[in-house]
């Protein structure tokens, strides 16, 4: 070859390098600034302990740059849907987050309905007397349509975190056998693991026990993950003191409204631990969960057993679920008081 053209070959070769280096350098760039945000719809049967889980993700997406909130799916559950869906445009009016779609879904469990335990209250949010003006109406799509369009939108995105009974999961799943696996993560907050301690079904388990069972079915380790109400009570329970002087001293029009929502259930309980934050908080802030466990997991739908769950823990290959099975307890409280006091600390600091 003549010099020339080596000096031709290796000055183009440099400039293709540097040309590559440039678009490198900048693709990193944008998406540390601008990072994609990952999605989250949360499924509710609010429900005062859905209305925390609900302000934490609101919170966190605001003050962390946390996943962002596209929307919330209504179920049958701590109250009739009518109160839930009602319920779910006062939580978003108050964190002043009403661009936030409801959409409206299962009435009742696929075979049979519980009724109401009015634990939260008969209105499903501590039953107080205020006259509430200028909601935002829910969507005309129904929430099991919804979620299978938003997962067909954001295919491979979207978190979907259910709090309440299984019932529009499921449902969505029969529509749309492809529904699950378009997902990024399915987290359920229900069922219990450790059936010595909990010879009870637990609550949003029970609800709809057949849901449950369906869901299982179609369920895979990669794609769902379960937190067990056992799992809240073993880690994450803490003293009334607590919530109601630590906690439920943060002075915001969010803490107050949730401490009203509390306000007929803390009484009630020995201790405070509530599931549905918690299955948020591991969502959106994995650091707090100190082991996972994979299981063959399911439900018990006959005789006295039903609604009880069946748990293994097996290889990731044998397991159809992953569980999340220990989160710090000390890391959590701290996560608590430091997402629902950060507006405090904006509007000091600023
Ligand atoms: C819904 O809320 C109203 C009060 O707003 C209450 O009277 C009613 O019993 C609730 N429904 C159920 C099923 O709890
Ligand atoms: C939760 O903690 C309280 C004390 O704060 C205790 O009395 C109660 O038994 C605990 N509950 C469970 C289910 O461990």
């Amino acid at each position: 070859m003549e010099k020339r053209t080596i000096f031709k070959y290796i000055s183009v070769t440099i400039c293709v390098l540097i040309v590559i280096a440039v678009i490198v350098v900048v693709v990193v760039y944008t998406r540390k600034v601008y990072p994609e945000r990952s999605k989250l719809l949360i499924d509710n049967d609010a429900g005062g302990d859905d209305a925390m889980a609900i302000f934490l993700a609101l919170l966190y997406e605001k003050y962390f740059d946390g996943p962002q909130l596209i929307a919330l799916t209504t179920g049958n559950g701590n109250t009739n849907e009518d109160n839930v869906s009602r319920n779910n445009q006062r939580i978003l009016k108050v964190a002043q987050r009403q661009d936030v779609p409801i959409y409206r879904g299962s009435k009742s469990s696929i075979v049979f309905t519980p009724e109401s335990t009015n634990y939260f209250g008969k209105d499903g949010l501590g039953d107080v007397d205020e006259v509430i003006t200028d909601l935002v109406p829910p969507q005309q799509q129904n929430a099991v349509d919804a979620l299978i369009s938003l997962s067909k939108k954001y295919e491979g995105e979207l978190t979907v975190v259910t709090i309440g009974a299984l019932t529009n999961v499921a449902l969505a799943i029969k529509v749309d056998p492809g529904f699950l696996n378009r997902l990024a993560h399915l987290y359920i907050g229900a069922g219990h693991i450790n059936g010595d301690n909990h010879p009870e079904p637990e609550f949003n388990a029970h609800v709809d026990v057949e849901a449950y069972h369906i869901v299982m079915q179609s369920a895979t380790p990669d794609k769902v993950s379960v937190f067990p109400f056992s799992q809240t009570y073993a880690f994450l329970n803490f003293t009334k003191e607590w919530r109601l002087d630590v906690l439920g001293a943060i002075d915001t029009d969010i803490m107050r409204a949730q401490n009203q929502y509390e306000r007929i259930a803390i009484p009630q309980e020995d201790g405070w631990a509530a599931l549905d934050p918690s299955v948020v908080a591991a969502v959106i802030n994995p650091n707090l969960v100190e082991e996972y466990k994979y299981s063959k997991y399911d439900i018990i739908l006959c005789g006295d057993k039903r609604g009880i769950n069946t748990n293994e823990f097996v290889e990731q290959d044998k397991a159809n679920v992953r569980i999340v099975y220990k989160v710090n307890s000390e890391e959590y409280k701290q996560f608590l008081l430091d997402v629902f006091s950060a507006e405090l600390k904006t509007k000091s600091g600023s």
